[in-house]
């Protein structure tokens, strides 16, 4: 038996979870026993335990309840407690997801206590230093000993940075071993939109009808954080309104900086336009639904902008750069920032321009769906 100790954290990683929890159940269930730490950065119940409930992911088998703060103290608190289960479990791996602080925490615990890392989600760069998201997902690459780029792009980044591809029988943190098996956030949206088509009704639930919203998620720090940056997507949002509905369910960092810091009027304009609909956070079977019979998506979110191009959705992406450059190159996706201007002027252009030939997609950009399968097998066939 091979045990793996994985971290999630943030909500997309409980989602991404889900894919790897579902391969063992059904592929690999007398080879991997995966111990899952839940390091308590997203604790509201609509951040966290609906996925649990509605995702069939085993509940956490620790949770460190650490909640928010500063980075530092987040990344440090999770980190002691990490090491402490590292120190009790002994397991043979730790998997991380992606570039939140739970990621970097759990890279940092286990490579300083020799147990090698299983990095999903690996390679990705926005090539820009600011944002916290840069730093974890460089570092936990760096300690990492299997690395799984979700992309051709994540390989690319990883080979300027020194990674050098090579088939090996065995990996270690000195010679990684690096494989694009595609995305298991593609898995996810294939597996979970069938249920959602079963599952969930737009209409009764939210009141909206297939084809006449925008779907709408803003929550990196970079735009919450900036009042004027902030100001000018509420701005642009009021004006898109005047269309189509948009439904928003708003991270409650968001939820935070609208109602202390937006100007007051602003705000009062914005809360009380009949066509905006803000929501508290949904579940994943309703915001798969919801992307998938949108009419377009305007987001910051990086798996949500990757979900509208797996539903071949438009999408305005209220960031100045992506590391899921492919979906912006097959035109399918606008870079806006957080201009008002931009953001109009990329929504027009969607609503008057129909979106590009599907022919993008047959390339597989994202693997084949079995992304998860993928990353168990590799590991178990190099772990013997
Ligand atoms: C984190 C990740 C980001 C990821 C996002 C997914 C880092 C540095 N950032 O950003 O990469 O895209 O998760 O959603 O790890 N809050 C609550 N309840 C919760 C969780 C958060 O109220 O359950 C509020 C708190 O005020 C908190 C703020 O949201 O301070 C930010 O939460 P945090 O986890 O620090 O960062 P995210 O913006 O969620
Ligand atoms: N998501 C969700 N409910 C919501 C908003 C997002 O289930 O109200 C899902 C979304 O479908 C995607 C993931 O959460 O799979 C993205 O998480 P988020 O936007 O918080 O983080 P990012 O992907 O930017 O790191």
């Amino acid at each position: 038996m091979i045990k793996i100790l994985t971290i999630i954290g943030a909500r997309p990683q409980i989602i991404k979870a889900a894919a790897i929890s579902r391969a063992i159940a059904e592929s690999f269930r007398d080879d991997f026993e995966e111990v899952l730490v839940h390091t308590g950065q997203h604790y509201d119940a609509n951040m966290s335990e609906i996925f649990f409930g509605q995702l069939g992911i085993p509940k956490p088998n620790y949770n460190l309840g650490v909640g928010s703060g500063s980075h530092g103290k987040q990344t440090a608190e999770m980190i002691v407690g990490i090491e402490a289960i590292l120190l009790k479990e002994q397991p043979d791996y730790l998997l991380i997801y992606g570039d939140t602080n739970s990621t970097l925490a759990g890279a940092l615990a286990a490579v300083k206590m020799q147990v090698p890392i299983i990095h999903v989600e690996a390679g990705l760069r926005s090539f820009n230093k600011s944002m916290p998201e840069e730093i974890n997902r460089i570092l936990a690459d760096h300690v990492s000993t299997y690395l799984f780029p979700p992309t051709q792009t994540g390989i690319y980044n990883l080979q300027k940075e020194g990674f050098k591809i090579a088939s090996l029988k065995s990996y270690s943190k000195d010679h990684p071993g690096i494989f694009n098996v595609g995305d298991v956030m593609y898995d996810n949206a294939i597996h979970y939109s069938k249920l959602a088509k079963k599952e969930v009704d737009l209409k009764e639930l939210y009141g909206l009808e297939s084809g006449e919203y925008v779907l709408c998620t803003i929550h990196r720090n970079q735009n919450t954080d900036d009042t004027e940056k902030l100001s000018q997507i509420i701005e642009a949002l009021i004006v898109v309104a005047s269309s189509p509905k948009i439904f928003l369910p708003l991270h409650p960092r968001t939820l935070k900086a609208i109602s202390q810091n937006l100007p007051k009027s602003l705000y009062e304009d914005f809360t009380s336009n009949s066509h905006i609909i803000i929501s508290p956070p949904v579940g994943f079977l309703e915001m798969i639904s919801l992307e998938q019979n949108a009419q377009l998506v305007i987001t910051d979110s990086g798996g949500v902008q990757k979900e509208a191009f797996f539903f071949s959705k438009p999408c305005v992406i209220l960031r100045e750069e992506t590391e899921w450059t492919e979906i912006v190159e097959s035109g399918m996706a606008i870079l806006t920032g957080s201009s008002k201007e931009e953001i109009i002027a990329a929504f027009t252009y969607f609503e008057q321009n129909s979106a590009p030939s599907s022919s993008i997609k047959q390339k597989n950009l994202y693997g084949r769906g079995n992304a998860a399968y993928e990353v168990l097998s590799i590991i178990k066939k190099h772990h013997y």
